[in-house]
Protein backbone atom coordinates (compact mmCIF):
# COMPACT_ATOMS: atom_id res chain seq x y z
CA UNK A 1 0.00 0.00 0.00
CA UNK A 2 1.20 3.40 -0.40
CA UNK A 3 2.72 4.93 2.54
CA UNK A 4 -0.17 4.32 5.60
CA UNK A 5 -0.34 7.05 8.11
CA UNK A 6 -1.42 7.07 11.75
CA UNK A 7 -3.30 9.77 13.74
CA UNK A 8 -0.96 11.07 16.54
CA UNK A 9 -1.93 10.82 19.85
CA UNK A 10 -4.54 9.67 21.36
CA UNK A 11 -2.45 6.93 20.76
CA UNK A 12 0.17 5.65 18.33
CA UNK A 13 -2.04 2.86 17.11
CA UNK A 14 -5.55 5.37 16.37
CA UNK A 15 -7.12 3.95 19.07
CA UNK A 16 -9.78 6.75 19.94
CA UNK A 17 -10.09 8.48 23.59
CA UNK A 18 -13.78 6.84 24.13
CA UNK A 19 -11.70 3.41 25.08
CA UNK A 20 -10.20 4.90 28.18
CA UNK A 21 -11.82 2.79 30.54
CA UNK A 22 -10.54 0.08 28.16
CA UNK A 23 -8.62 -2.14 31.21
CA UNK A 24 -11.68 -2.58 33.19
CA UNK A 25 -13.93 -3.17 30.56
CA UNK A 26 -11.80 -5.68 28.85
CA UNK A 27 -11.58 -7.76 32.49
CA UNK A 28 -15.27 -7.69 33.15
CA UNK A 29 -16.30 -9.05 29.26
CA UNK A 30 -13.73 -11.38 29.15
CA UNK A 31 -15.90 -13.97 30.33
CA UNK A 32 -18.37 -13.49 27.46
CA UNK A 33 -16.04 -15.12 25.15
CA UNK A 34 -16.15 -18.78 24.74
CA UNK A 35 -12.26 -18.45 23.43
CA UNK A 36 -8.94 -20.68 24.62
CA UNK A 37 -7.07 -19.30 27.04
CA UNK A 38 -4.18 -19.78 24.86
CA UNK A 39 -6.22 -17.52 22.38
CA UNK A 40 -7.06 -15.01 24.77
CA UNK A 41 -3.54 -14.28 25.61
CA UNK A 42 -1.20 -15.02 22.90
CA UNK A 43 2.31 -14.25 23.56
CA UNK A 44 2.95 -10.68 22.67
CA UNK A 45 5.80 -10.26 19.81
CA UNK A 46 8.19 -8.38 20.39
CA UNK A 47 8.98 -5.74 17.53
CA UNK A 48 11.80 -5.73 15.72
CA UNK A 49 13.70 -3.05 14.77
CA UNK A 50 16.96 -4.34 12.90
CA UNK A 51 17.47 -4.12 9.33
CA UNK A 52 17.93 -6.80 7.04
CA UNK A 53 17.76 -7.63 3.29
CA UNK A 54 14.72 -8.85 1.15
CA UNK A 55 14.58 -10.05 -2.13
CA UNK A 56 11.27 -9.58 -4.32
CA UNK A 57 10.33 -13.31 -5.15
CA UNK A 58 7.00 -12.64 -7.04
CA UNK A 59 5.23 -9.24 -8.14
CA UNK A 60 1.57 -9.88 -9.11
CA UNK A 61 -1.07 -7.11 -10.30
CA UNK A 62 -3.68 -7.18 -7.60
CA UNK A 63 -6.36 -4.57 -9.10
CA UNK A 64 -8.12 -4.74 -12.14
CA UNK A 65 -6.75 -0.83 -12.95
CA UNK A 66 -3.52 -1.97 -12.97
CA UNK A 67 -2.35 0.31 -10.35
CA UNK A 68 -2.02 -1.76 -6.98
CA UNK A 69 1.05 -4.60 -7.20
CA UNK A 70 1.52 -7.19 -4.76
CA UNK A 71 4.82 -8.30 -3.95
CA UNK A 72 5.94 -11.32 -2.04
CA UNK A 73 9.60 -10.76 0.12
CA UNK A 74 11.91 -13.52 1.62
CA UNK A 75 15.35 -13.50 2.52
CA UNK A 76 17.73 -13.78 -0.15
CA UNK A 77 19.21 -16.91 1.14
CA UNK A 78 15.80 -18.41 2.28
CA UNK A 79 14.37 -19.12 5.85
CA UNK A 80 12.39 -18.09 8.16
CA UNK A 81 11.46 -14.19 8.92
CA UNK A 82 10.42 -12.63 12.06
CA UNK A 83 6.82 -13.02 13.12
CA UNK A 84 4.38 -10.45 12.64
CA UNK A 85 0.45 -9.60 14.09
CA UNK A 86 -2.33 -8.40 11.14
CA UNK A 87 -2.16 -4.73 11.06
CA UNK A 88 1.86 -4.50 11.28
CA UNK A 89 3.59 -2.93 8.82
CA UNK A 90 7.34 -3.07 6.95
CA UNK A 91 9.82 -0.20 6.44
CA UNK A 92 11.03 -0.28 3.07
CA UNK A 93 14.29 1.34 2.37
CA UNK A 94 14.15 1.70 -1.51
CA UNK A 95 16.82 2.69 -3.32
CA UNK A 96 16.99 6.41 -3.92
CA UNK A 97 17.14 6.21 0.04
CA UNK A 98 13.31 7.19 0.30
CA UNK A 99 11.82 5.17 2.89
CA UNK A 100 8.18 3.79 3.08
CA UNK A 101 5.98 1.70 5.15
CA UNK A 102 3.82 -1.02 3.58
CA UNK A 103 1.46 -2.98 5.20
CA UNK A 104 2.06 -6.68 5.95
CA UNK A 105 -1.02 -7.90 3.80
CA UNK A 106 -0.38 -11.96 3.47
CA UNK A 107 -0.97 -14.36 6.20
CA UNK A 108 1.18 -14.68 9.68
CA UNK A 109 1.12 -17.82 9.28
CA UNK A 110 3.76 -17.88 6.61
CA UNK A 111 7.16 -17.57 8.49
CA UNK A 112 9.22 -17.60 4.87
CA UNK A 113 8.07 -14.62 3.27
CA UNK A 114 5.86 -11.02 4.04
CA UNK A 115 3.89 -10.00 1.10
CA UNK A 116 2.81 -6.26 0.65
CA UNK A 117 0.99 -4.33 -1.38
CA UNK A 118 1.18 -0.78 -3.22
CA UNK A 119 -1.06 1.59 -5.12
CA UNK A 120 0.94 3.60 -8.00
CA UNK A 121 0.05 7.37 -7.14
CA UNK A 122 1.69 9.19 -9.79
CA UNK A 123 1.67 13.04 -7.83
CA UNK A 124 2.95 11.37 -4.44
CA UNK A 125 6.12 11.40 -3.42
CA UNK A 126 7.89 9.25 -5.29
CA UNK A 127 7.55 5.95 -3.42
CA UNK A 128 5.04 3.92 -4.88
CA UNK A 129 6.69 4.84 -8.63
CA UNK A 130 9.91 3.92 -7.39
CA UNK A 131 8.49 0.57 -5.92
CA UNK A 132 6.39 -0.07 -9.57
CA UNK A 133 8.97 0.85 -11.93
CA UNK A 134 11.89 -0.05 -9.94
CA UNK A 135 11.11 -3.29 -7.77
CA UNK A 136 11.33 -6.40 -10.57
CA UNK A 137 11.08 -9.84 -8.97
CA UNK A 138 15.15 -10.69 -8.08
CA UNK A 139 15.07 -6.76 -7.07
CA UNK A 140 16.70 -6.96 -2.89
CA UNK A 141 15.75 -4.11 -0.88
CA UNK A 142 16.37 -2.99 3.08
CA UNK A 143 14.03 -3.22 5.09
CA UNK A 144 13.16 -3.40 8.83
CA UNK A 145 10.64 -4.31 11.14
CA UNK A 146 7.92 -5.45 11.39
CA UNK A 147 6.33 -2.97 13.70
CA UNK A 148 3.03 -2.45 15.00
CA UNK A 149 0.99 0.30 15.66
CA UNK A 150 -2.25 -0.54 14.77
CA UNK A 151 -2.75 -4.61 15.87
CA UNK A 152 -5.42 -5.76 16.10
CA UNK A 153 -6.91 -6.56 19.92
CA UNK A 154 -8.87 -9.84 20.66
CA UNK A 155 -10.87 -10.33 22.95
CA UNK A 156 -10.03 -10.88 26.29
CA UNK A 157 -6.73 -9.81 25.51
CA UNK A 158 -6.87 -5.98 25.86
CA UNK A 159 -10.18 -5.40 24.14
CA UNK A 160 -13.50 -5.62 25.45
CA UNK A 161 -14.69 -6.30 21.96
CA UNK A 162 -17.64 -8.52 21.51
CA UNK A 163 -17.77 -7.97 17.60
CA UNK A 164 -15.52 -6.49 14.82
CA UNK A 165 -16.76 -3.83 12.16
CA UNK A 166 -13.92 -3.21 9.19
CA UNK A 167 -14.39 -0.31 7.51
CA UNK A 168 -11.08 -0.21 4.16
CA UNK A 169 -11.07 2.30 1.66
CA UNK A 170 -8.85 1.05 -1.28
CA UNK A 171 -5.07 0.42 -0.79
CA UNK A 172 -6.29 0.26 3.18
CA UNK A 173 -7.58 -3.05 2.56
CA UNK A 174 -4.21 -4.08 3.21
CA UNK A 175 -3.58 -3.69 7.11
CA UNK A 176 -7.23 -5.03 7.33
CA UNK A 177 -7.06 -8.59 5.20
CA UNK A 178 -5.11 -10.17 7.57
CA UNK A 179 -7.63 -8.97 10.61
CA UNK A 180 -9.76 -10.84 8.49
CA UNK A 181 -8.60 -14.37 8.87
CA UNK A 182 -7.54 -13.55 12.42
CA UNK A 183 -11.30 -12.25 12.95
CA UNK A 184 -12.46 -15.63 11.15
CA UNK A 185 -10.10 -17.82 13.26
CA UNK A 186 -11.04 -16.63 16.60
CA UNK A 187 -14.86 -17.31 15.65
CA UNK A 188 -15.44 -13.79 16.32
CA UNK A 189 -18.65 -11.78 14.45
CA UNK A 190 -17.71 -9.51 12.18
CA UNK A 191 -18.38 -7.40 9.07
CA UNK A 192 -16.58 -5.17 6.86
CA UNK A 193 -17.83 -2.06 3.96
CA UNK A 194 -15.14 -2.19 1.22
CA UNK A 195 -15.32 1.44 -0.34
CA UNK A 196 -13.36 3.04 -3.61
CA UNK A 197 -14.39 5.23 -6.25
CA UNK A 198 -15.12 2.00 -8.98
CA UNK A 199 -14.85 -1.45 -8.51
CA UNK A 200 -11.50 -1.99 -10.80
CA UNK A 201 -9.64 0.11 -8.27
CA UNK A 202 -10.46 -2.68 -5.40
CA UNK A 203 -7.29 -4.55 -4.90
CA UNK A 204 -8.33 -8.17 -3.77
CA UNK A 205 -11.01 -8.35 -4.54
CA UNK A 206 -10.54 -12.12 -5.52
CA UNK A 207 -9.19 -12.97 -2.20
CA UNK A 208 -12.02 -11.64 -0.51
CA UNK A 209 -14.39 -13.18 -2.44
CA UNK A 210 -14.54 -16.23 0.10
CA UNK A 211 -15.97 -14.22 2.87
CA UNK A 212 -19.08 -13.76 0.97
CA UNK A 213 -21.93 -11.31 1.61
CA UNK A 214 -19.78 -10.75 5.13
CA UNK A 215 -17.88 -7.78 2.75
CA UNK A 216 -20.14 -5.11 1.69
CA UNK A 217 -18.52 -3.66 -1.79
CA UNK A 218 -19.51 -0.20 -1.85
CA UNK A 219 -18.49 2.47 -4.54
CA UNK A 220 -18.37 6.06 -5.42
CA UNK A 221 -19.60 5.10 -8.89
CA UNK A 222 -22.82 3.16 -7.91
CA UNK A 223 -23.79 4.87 -4.50
CA UNK A 224 -21.84 7.80 -3.80
CA UNK A 225 -19.56 8.71 -1.31
CA UNK A 226 -20.71 6.98 2.03
CA UNK A 227 -21.22 8.53 4.93
CA UNK A 228 -20.02 7.62 8.27
CA UNK A 229 -23.19 6.10 9.66
CA UNK A 230 -23.41 3.69 6.41
CA UNK A 231 -19.81 2.70 7.04
CA UNK A 232 -20.32 2.00 10.76
CA UNK A 233 -23.74 0.18 9.89
CA UNK A 234 -25.83 -0.81 12.70
CA UNK A 235 -22.98 -0.44 15.21
CA UNK A 236 -24.19 -1.99 18.06
CA UNK A 237 -22.60 -1.51 21.61
CA UNK A 238 -19.80 -3.72 21.87
CA UNK A 239 -18.12 -3.89 18.60
CA UNK A 240 -14.85 -2.12 17.89
CA UNK A 241 -13.98 -0.69 14.50
CA UNK A 242 -11.11 -0.99 12.32
CA UNK A 243 -10.65 1.64 9.84
CA UNK A 244 -7.99 2.29 7.29
CA UNK A 245 -8.76 4.85 4.62
CA UNK A 246 -9.05 8.39 3.85
CA UNK A 247 -8.21 11.09 6.23
CA UNK A 248 -11.97 12.68 5.76
CA UNK A 249 -13.89 9.38 6.32
CA UNK A 250 -11.52 8.97 9.49
CA UNK A 251 -12.58 12.10 10.61
CA UNK A 252 -16.33 11.41 9.72
CA UNK A 253 -15.98 8.42 11.96
CA UNK A 254 -14.50 10.08 14.60
CA UNK A 255 -17.06 12.90 14.87
CA UNK A 256 -19.60 10.47 14.19
CA UNK A 257 -18.38 8.32 17.36
CA UNK A 258 -17.98 10.91 19.13
CA UNK A 259 -19.46 10.19 23.01
CA UNK A 260 -20.09 6.48 21.84
CA UNK A 261 -18.48 4.72 24.70
CA UNK A 262 -19.68 1.25 24.32
CA UNK A 263 -17.61 1.35 20.77
CA UNK A 264 -13.76 1.66 20.23
CA UNK A 265 -12.15 3.21 17.14
CA UNK A 266 -8.82 2.02 15.51
CA UNK A 267 -7.61 3.66 12.44
CA UNK A 268 -4.95 4.32 9.60
CA UNK A 269 -4.40 7.29 7.88
CA UNK A 270 -3.57 7.48 4.32
CA UNK A 271 -1.99 11.31 4.56
CA UNK A 272 -1.17 13.57 7.55
CA UNK A 273 -2.83 14.79 9.47
CA UNK A 274 -3.96 18.53 9.46
CA UNK A 275 -2.41 20.36 12.22
CA UNK A 276 -4.47 21.77 14.76
CA UNK A 277 -3.68 24.53 17.11
CA UNK A 278 -0.48 25.95 14.91
CA UNK A 279 0.79 29.49 14.51
CA UNK A 280 3.38 30.95 11.91
CA UNK A 281 6.94 30.83 12.43
CA UNK A 282 10.40 30.80 10.62
CA UNK A 283 12.82 28.55 10.12
CA UNK A 284 16.61 29.16 9.29
CA UNK A 285 18.36 26.43 7.69
CA UNK A 286 22.50 26.53 6.90
CA UNK A 287 22.20 25.62 3.12
CA UNK A 288 20.18 28.76 2.37
CA UNK A 289 20.21 32.41 3.70
CA UNK A 290 16.84 33.58 3.90
CA UNK A 291 14.17 32.63 6.37
CA UNK A 292 11.64 30.41 5.69
CA UNK A 293 7.97 30.45 6.50
CA UNK A 294 5.91 27.89 8.14
CA UNK A 295 2.12 28.57 7.75
CA UNK A 296 -0.52 28.13 10.37
CA UNK A 297 -1.81 25.25 9.22
CA UNK A 298 1.22 23.34 7.36
CA UNK A 299 3.63 21.35 9.26
CA UNK A 300 7.39 22.50 8.68
CA UNK A 301 8.59 19.13 7.04
CA UNK A 302 5.46 21.01 4.11
CA UNK A 303 7.49 24.09 3.88
CA UNK A 304 10.88 22.23 4.08
CA UNK A 305 10.00 20.83 0.80
CA UNK A 306 8.10 23.90 -0.78
CA UNK A 307 11.22 25.65 -0.68
CA UNK A 308 13.24 22.50 -1.77
CA UNK A 309 15.06 21.88 1.12
CA UNK A 310 16.46 17.98 1.55
CA UNK A 311 14.51 16.88 4.43
CA UNK A 312 13.77 12.58 4.53
CA UNK A 313 10.30 11.68 5.31
CA UNK A 314 8.38 8.56 5.68
CA UNK A 315 5.21 8.08 8.39
CA UNK A 316 4.51 12.11 7.99
CA UNK A 317 2.94 11.52 11.38
CA UNK A 318 5.82 11.61 14.13
CA UNK A 319 6.20 7.85 14.79
CA UNK A 320 8.92 6.51 12.59
CA UNK A 321 11.45 8.87 12.97
CA UNK A 322 12.84 9.45 9.45
CA UNK A 323 12.81 12.98 9.54
CA UNK A 324 14.67 13.30 12.40
CA UNK A 325 16.93 16.61 12.41
CA UNK A 326 19.23 18.01 14.50
CA UNK A 327 18.28 22.40 16.05
CA UNK A 328 20.64 24.41 16.44
CA UNK A 329 18.52 27.14 17.69
CA UNK A 330 15.02 28.04 19.11
CA UNK A 331 12.76 26.37 21.36
CA UNK A 332 10.47 22.94 20.06
CA UNK A 333 6.75 22.59 20.78
CA UNK A 334 7.08 18.74 20.54
CA UNK A 335 4.15 17.07 18.86
CA UNK A 336 5.65 13.75 18.27
CA UNK A 337 5.56 10.01 19.64
CA UNK A 338 8.74 9.02 19.54
CA UNK A 339 11.70 11.15 20.58
CA UNK A 340 12.79 10.23 23.97
CA UNK A 341 13.76 12.85 27.20
CA UNK A 342 17.40 12.87 26.15
CA UNK A 343 16.82 13.10 22.32
CA UNK A 344 14.73 15.60 23.22
CA UNK A 345 17.15 17.52 25.23
CA UNK A 346 20.05 16.50 23.22
CA UNK A 347 18.09 18.90 20.68
CA UNK A 348 16.61 16.52 18.20
CA UNK A 349 12.97 17.14 16.55
CA UNK A 350 11.03 15.64 14.27
CA UNK A 351 9.93 18.17 11.57
CA UNK A 352 6.68 16.19 10.23
CA UNK A 353 4.55 17.00 13.55
CA UNK A 354 6.37 19.06 15.96
CA UNK A 355 6.92 23.00 15.54
CA UNK A 356 8.25 26.20 16.65
CA UNK A 357 6.99 27.09 20.54
CA UNK A 358 7.39 30.46 19.64
CA UNK A 359 6.99 33.12 16.79
CA UNK A 360 10.95 33.46 16.76
CA UNK A 361 11.29 30.57 15.07
CA UNK A 362 13.97 27.43 14.92
CA UNK A 363 17.50 27.22 13.36
CA UNK A 364 18.00 23.42 11.65
CA UNK A 365 20.86 21.90 11.11
CA UNK A 366 20.12 21.22 6.97
S1 LIG B 1 8.26 11.22 8.82
FE1 LIG B 1 8.01 9.68 10.30
S2 LIG B 1 8.40 10.73 12.16
FE2 LIG B 1 8.44 12.27 10.68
Amino acid sequence: MFARLRDVPPSASGRSRHDLPLGLAASVLTGFFNLSAAVRNPAPLPDVARDFPLQVSERRVVAHDQDVIALTLAAPGGGDLPRWHPGAHLDVHLPSGRVRQYSLCGDPGVTSSYRIAVRRIPNGGGGSVEVHDELTVGSTITTSGPRNAFPLTVPGYGSPAQRFRFIAGGIGITPILPMLAQAESLGVEWSMVYTGRRRDTLPFLEELARFGERIEIRTDDQAGLPTPAELLGDCPGGTTVYACGPAPVLTGLRTTLAGRDDVELHFERFAAPPVVDGAEFSVAVSSREDAIRVGADETLLTALRREGVHASYSCQQGFCGTCRVRVLGGEVEHRDTLLTGPEREAGMMLVCVSRAAAETGLILDL
